[in-house]
């Protein structure tokens, strides 16, 4: 499934695991922008209004959309996609079992754009060619699958 040759019999597959993959960070919509745009170190009383978000997404999709539990296990990457595969990730609770794939491919991606894009609180991003060496050399050590991370790169 490379991005440069996609079967069309995978197209739907690549289509919903996108659409699915749109709303995991939709708990953002919770964080207050003084945090989300704060230029300096978080507070320790800051990380814990952000590692909420997941919960809150969740929290979001069942009543602000009204979408029911059953429903909502169609989105597990919203709750999942900060768990990491070292399970030092959060929500803190779910850190017994291993993301789900796609939890896993957000994972890789988050990381990438997070490095690779200048934030308020990071004025010089990583470049694509430095991402992809410690991303290839030490997966574990930022909770990246390595085999995930392997077959993305190798795109
Ligand atoms: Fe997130």
């Amino acid at each position: 499934m490379g991005g440069n040759n996609i079967n069309l019999e995978e197209l739907p597959h690549i289509l919903d695991l996108m659409s699915r993959a749109l709303v995991h960070d939709i708990g953002k919509v919770r964080i207050p922008a003084e945090i989300i745009n704060k230029p300096g170190i978080l507070t320790e009383d800051e990380w814990k209004v952000v590692k909420r978000h997941p919960v809150e997404g969740l929290a979001f999709l069942l009543r602000r959309w009204g979408i029911s539990r059953e429903t909502a296990r169609m989105f597990p990457a919203v709750l999942e996609h900060h768990l990491g595969m070292s399970f030092s990730g959060y929500p803190e609770f779910m850190r017994r079992k291993a993301p789900g794939f796609l939890a896993r491919i957000i994972h890789i991606a988050d990381f990438y754009d997070a490095v690779t894009t200048p934030r308020v609180y990071n004025k010089s991003p990583f470049s694509p060619v430095e991402v992809v060496r410690v991303s290839d050399q030490s997966p574990w050590e930022i909770g990246l699958d390595p085999t995930q991370v392997t077959l993305t790169l190798s795109e």
